[in-house]
């Protein structure tokens, strides 16, 4: 169709692999159950690349973010053997597969950091963070861990402390030791050789912080978090433990790294940086870092049409010359889209990812409207939920719901966390047979995008609309659609259209006719223009 790379073109579906398809029946989920749902990623849904959250061996202290060796998988996962093939049942459908690096931090019980905290003088002690108490015997500086307490952990073994910007099972690695980088960028080869596409980058801005690690400051009166609440944690601005600028010159190295590959492999960094300039910056000034970093902005978004769109244009107006924009609603950090916002805005939020300009990331389970599933405290998987009430987030990370049988199809055995109580109406199989479902409206929309040449690579302008209403038209040389969307639950009068005709409404009874002169409450529209 273009000149564009596939990630440019492409839909990105996220999977959680503890929670997707279980083959073995131990209620985890695992790398062969993926790949024998393949066909419903390719064919039934119609997305063009899957991100696998991760599956590398690892104590499960953050389910997988605290890896204990790069280059293996989880037995728990299946073996290489089963990557291999997962990877190899994408590829034969024309499926990318992206895969998770965590570079911030390894697990404690990583081979590596067994060695460096075993003496002051091991080899690999410089692999790590480790700085003496202060004269009164007090931690290094006052930094605190995302999910809660000081980032610094003490070790009687050596009398040091070790920073750990996550669980203090989740050490920081010393990126400003040249070891570390090539030792990390040996486990990213591994897997490049193994023909993956690309590489989502956990926590990508936090790698490098203050040589100095000087304290950071506390914030002003009037300072809000413009994500979510994080507790103690907010009342710091973190200039100093994340967000450094050498972070740039080690994403240009990464860069160069993949570059160096063919096909052409991709990389998109978790990044949540409040300033959008800042943000930017993580496409590189010649675009040599990252092919994109992560726009969140929207999932905290009050739903809005006025908000939505401020967001959506700010996003544009910092982009630098050339650089591809992305859109994502939710992921295994997020409270469920619908739960959030509601099942009627929920579709109309469908259509809003999907035709947007640029690459649009769906996670797992938003298809068939997953709710956000209410655990009980004392069933409570997440250690963020654990110390922090109310931060868990194993609400989003319910098993997949598949059909109406036990465990909802996902597994024969006790599922690792108890599947959603709707499960037996909400899940794949009914909503298939239901024309109307929001599986259905998913896969419309997937399928309209894949032949709208305006949707994958369009321009994107803002149309002007009455209150309530987000309209923009995207255009390419083939062809101009004009997107209407009703962010509230009222009729709201069209904008003026000439002659269009309706190619998809969120209420799928009015497809392929003519233009009406109100959108009906929750309503959104794909107009095809001449
Ligand atoms: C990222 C991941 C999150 C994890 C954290 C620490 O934010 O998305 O799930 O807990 O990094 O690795």
């Amino acid at each position: 169709m273009s000149a564009h790379p596939w990630w440019q073109t492409t839909v990105i579906y996220q999977i959680y692999p503890r929670s997707f398809m279980d083959s073995t029946g131990n209620g985890v989920g695992d790398l062969p159950g993926i790949t024998s749902r393949m066909d419903y990623l390719a064919d039934t849904l119609g997305v063009g690349a899957i991100w696998i959250s991760p599956f590398y061996p690892s104590p499960m202290a953050d389910f997988g973010y605290d890896v204990s060796n790069y280059t293996d998988v989880h037995p728990m996962f299946g073996n290489i053997n089963d990557f291999d093939a997962l990877v190899d049942a994408a590829h034969r459908r024309g499926l990318k597969a992206i895969i998770d690096w965590v570079p911030n931090h390894s697990s404690d019980e990583h081979p590596w950091f067994v060695e460096s905290r075993s003496s002051r003088d091991n080899p690999k002690r410089d692999w790590y963070v480790w700085r003496d108490p202060k004269p009164d015997g007090s931690l290094p500086n006052n930094w605190l861990s995302f999910f809660g307490g000081p980032s610094w952990e003490f070790d009687d073994t050596t009398g040091q402390y070790y920073l750990h910007s996550f669980l203090a099972k989740q050490p920081d690695l010393n990126w400003r030791n040249p070891e570390v980088q090539e030792a990390m960028f040996e486990g990213l080869q591994f897997w490049l050789d193994r023909d993956v596409d690309g590489f989502r980058i956990d926590v990508a801005h936090v790698v490098m912080k203050d040589p100095e690690l000087r304290d950071n400051p506390r914030v002003p009166e009037d300072w809000k978090s413009k994500f979510k609440s994080h507790g103690e944690y907010d009342t710091f601005l973190h200039i100093h433990d994340k967000g450094h600028e050498d972070n740039h010159q080690l994403f240009r190295d990464f860069r160069a790294l993949l570059d160096s590959y063919q096909p052409v492999r991709y990389s998109v960094g978790e990044i949540h940086i409040p300033d959008w300039e800042e943000w930017a910056s993580y496409y590189g000034e010649d675009l040599d870092e990252l092919h994109m970093p992560y726009n969140f902005s929207m999932i905290h978004a009050p739903w809005s049409a006025d908000e939505i769109a401020s967001r959506v244009n700010a996003m544009e107006s910092v982009l630098p010359a050339g650089a591809w924009p992305n859109q994502v609603l939710g992921n295994h950090d997020e409270k469920r889209l619908v739960s959030r916002i509601g099942a009627d805005a929920a579709r109309v939020a469908a259509m809003l990812l999907l035709t947007l300009r640029g690459t649009p990331t769906i996670y797992y389970g938003d298809e068939i409207a997953m709710t956000e599933a209410d655990i009980a405290p004392e069933d409570q998987q997440d250690p963020w939920g654990r110390n922090l009430p109310g931060a868990g987030r194993d609400g989003c990370r319910t098993p997949m719901q598949w059909d109406a049988s036990p465990s909802a199809g996902f597994s024969p055995g006790t599922t690792w966390l108890p599947v959603t109580a709707d499960y037996a109406n909400r899940n794949v199989e009914a909503q298939l047979s239901e024309p109307g479902s929001n599986l259905n409206l998913y896969r419309a929309l997937l399928a309209y995008r894949k032949t709208s040449p305006a949707l994958q690579t369009g321009t994107y302008e803002q149309i002007e609309a009455p209150d309530g209403l987000y309209a923009f038209a995207r255009e390419s040389e083939q062809g101009r659609v004009l997107i209407a969307l009703n962010f509230t639950e009222d009729a709201v009068a069209m904008p003026d259209v000439v002659n269009g005709k309706v190619a998809l409404s969120t209420h799928r009874d009015i497809d392929g006719g003519d233009v009406p002169t109100t959108l009906r409450g929750s309503e959104g529209l794909i107009i095809e223009l001449p």
